[in-house]
């Protein structure tokens, strides 16, 4: 992964850019020595926060960086919209819940997969998802 590439915005606008930044996310997660288990994993919750912010969001970005705590590193993905927002944020973390047509699995089951998962969200304010995973 290109460094200043991934720290770039990359912008959901379209399914392409979703498959667009779920590749970034797996060159991220190699490049960090992650686990094959937890590229993967980490593929995965991006995979469906890129199309929530699409779907649900009306498009926005992602950025895709290194990060590190100084013991281990990691890969983070913020995702960025200005649709909406989530109005009860407990209820759309429910598994099976869903305002649309999908499984509503998305974002528990992000939330699951990674170890750090963290939104900013309000009525009408849209919406900031964090997900990382660390490198053991
Ligand atoms: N970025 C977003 N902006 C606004 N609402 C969102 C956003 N992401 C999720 N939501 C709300 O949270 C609900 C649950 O999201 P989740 O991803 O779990 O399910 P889904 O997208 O409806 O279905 P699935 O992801 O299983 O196909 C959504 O139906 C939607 O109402
Ligand atoms: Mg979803």
């Amino acid at each position: 992964m290109n460094p200043v590439e991934a720290m770039t915005r990359q912008p959901i606008a379209t399914d392409q850019d979703v498959v667009r930044v779920r590749q970034l996310v797996r060159s991220a997660a190699v490049a960090a020595n992650l686990p094959l288990i937890d590229q993967t994993k980490l593929v995965t919750a991006a995979s469906e926060l890129a199309r929530n912010t699409l779907v649900h969001g009306g498009g926005g970005y992602a950025c895709v960086e290194r990060v590190s705590n100084g013991r281990k590193i990691g890969v983070r993905v913020l995702f960025v919209d200005e649709g909406p927002g989530i109005a009860d944020l407990d209820q759309a973390l429910t598994d099976g819940y869903t305002t649309g047509s999908g499984l509503g699995l998305g974002l528990s089951g992000s939330r699951r997969l990674c170890d750090d998962f963290a939104i900013e969200t309000a009525a009408g304010d849209g919406t900031r998802v964090t997900v990382t995973k660390w490198a053991r």
